[in-house]
């Protein structure tokens, strides 16, 4: 019996699709738990490069089965446009290989249209957020409104609750927002049309899991999102509104924690952010510019320039322990190449005092005011996309990489040098 968590340790974007990609080869289900469309993880392999946004990260084995869980939101226009994508690309989106879990709950969009509205409304404190319709569809489940994904199973009790909800949207979108109501015929139509096509990869998603379980088969748990963004021990109100966190898959899909085996945090060598919020080391100047542009860091879901910075340990400390982290897979070290000096935040100076741990309980208003205390090491010139162990690496990142597993106190098991499937150094 084995479950395996992949969890983003940042604030998202770390690289969860890559290492989904390759923990997936030895694994029988494959399981999405928080999130929807809002996440973009990549995976380049085989010659092709995939962004996925609601799609399991394992999908490229076509032994395994995919499984989006129920701690997801799903937009069913958004899932067949992905599956259609993923299926001109010669990839097996059918029923046997990807189900969706009944207890998903279903984004509409007349959701976008709110969190569109609401971000609007926010003026300066907008979150920032993809506007996929992801908080106003949670805030629905939360308030025990929300649209499960098994009302498909009967095609006219499904039209019913669409035409309900839409009109119940449309009834805040004029009403406290002051816009037009959205023509509610055409998305009964197009969503009856969809539930058609979806309605054959629907599951009891536990029960799935319970099999695979009892089975001894190994499970994968890809999660969305990262530690930061999550919505209890994020940096709030700049989160997301489901749990990224490893907590959030046994929320999310249905087992308890005796189950998990391996919690593997994915980390980026720097940090990266997208949407508005306080990110304490982050690079204003032509180092975040170069990191930016060297390392590709624009939205896979959205296109916005990723804000960048230096690695933070205090994250990657907290993130240890909120999840539970067994081990760290460090991504994109190969970015880091030609910087002639590279720092770590090894702790905050927040009100004259000296502070260790990530202080997202006292807010964002905090975390703004947290100075980084910096410890500096020497860059280096090489370029170490062809290293395959850790011995090929040059000594200044390996000093690197293992300055990080000793202030963080996890060990650095998977080590990105590349995006595609190969370009990583493994135990
Ligand atoms: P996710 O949301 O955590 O799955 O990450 P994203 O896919 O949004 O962003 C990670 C980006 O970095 C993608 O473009 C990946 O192809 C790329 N990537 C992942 N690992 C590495 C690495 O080790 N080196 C480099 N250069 N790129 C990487
Ligand atoms: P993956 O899975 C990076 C951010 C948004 C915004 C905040 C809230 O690819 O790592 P939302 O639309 O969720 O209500 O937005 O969360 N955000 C992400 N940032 N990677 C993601 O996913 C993200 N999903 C949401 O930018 O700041
Ligand atoms: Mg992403």
């Amino acid at each position: 019996m084995s479950v395996t968590i992949i969890i983003g340790t940042q604030w998202g974007d770390e690289g969860k699709g890559r290492v989904v990609d390759y923990f997936a080869a030895k694994a029988t289900l494959v399981a999405r738990y928080n999130g929807g469309d809002n996440a973009g993880h990549t995976v380049v392999a085989e010659g092709r490069k995939l962004a996925l946004h609601l799609v399991p990260s394992g999908i490229l084995y076509p032994e395994n089965t995919c499984l989006i869980g129920a701690g997801t939101v799903v937009n069913p226009l958004v899932l067949l446009s992905e599956m259609q994508t993923l299926r001109e690309l010669g990839v097996d989106v059918s029923p046997r290989h990807l189900k969706l879990a009944a207890g998903a709950h279903l984004i509409l969009p007349t959701h976008r249209e709110l969190d569109g509205a609401s971000e609007k409304s926010r003026g300066q404190q907008a979150i920032g957020t993809t506007k996929r319709g992801i908080g106003p569809t949670y805030a629905d489940k939360a308030r025990r409104a929300g649209l499960r994904a098994g009302t498909m199973r009967d095609l006219n009790v499904f039209a019913e609750a669409v035409g309900e909800m839409v009109e119940a949207h449309n009834a805040r979108l004029t009403q406290l927002y002051g816009l037009d109501p959205v023509p509610v015929t055409p998305i009964v139509e197009q969503l009856h049309n969809a539930a058609q096509q979806l309605r054959p990869h629907l599951v009891d998603g536990t029960t799935l899991l319970g099999e695979t379980l009892r089975a001894g088969h190994p499970i994968l748990c890809e999660g969305a999102q990262g530690t930061l963004l999550d919505l209890n021990f994020g940096t709030y109100p700049y989160v997301t509104s489901s749990s990224p966190i490893a907590g959030g898959a046994l929320v999310g899909l249905g087992f308890g924690p005796k189950d998990v085996t391996r919690v593997v945090g994915v980390a980026k060598a720097y940090t990266t952010r997208v949407g508005a919020g306080p990110f304490p080391t982050e690079l204003n100047n032509e180092i975040g510019e170069r990191i930016r542009q060297v390392g590709g860091e624009f939205g896979v879901t959205t296109g916005r320039p990723r804000r960048c910075g230096w690695l933070d340990a205090v994250i990657l400390r907290y993130a240890a322990q909120v999840n539970g982290l067994t081990e760290i897979a460090l991504t994109k070290v190969d970015v880091l190449s030609g910087q002639s000096t590279l720092k770590i935040a090894v702790a905050y100076e927040l009100d004259g005092e000296r502070v260790e741990h990530f202080p997202a309980e006292w807010g964002a208003e905090a975390l703004t005011r947290s100075i980084p205390i910096y410890e500096e090491l020497p860059g280096w010139e090489e370029d170490i996309t062809g290293a395959r162990t850790r011995a090929d690496l040059p000594a200044k990142v390996q000093t690197y990489i293992a300055r990080i597993e000793a202030i963080v106190g996890v060990p650095i098991t998977f080590i990105g040098v590349g995006p595609e499937r190969e370009a990583m150094i493994l135990p």
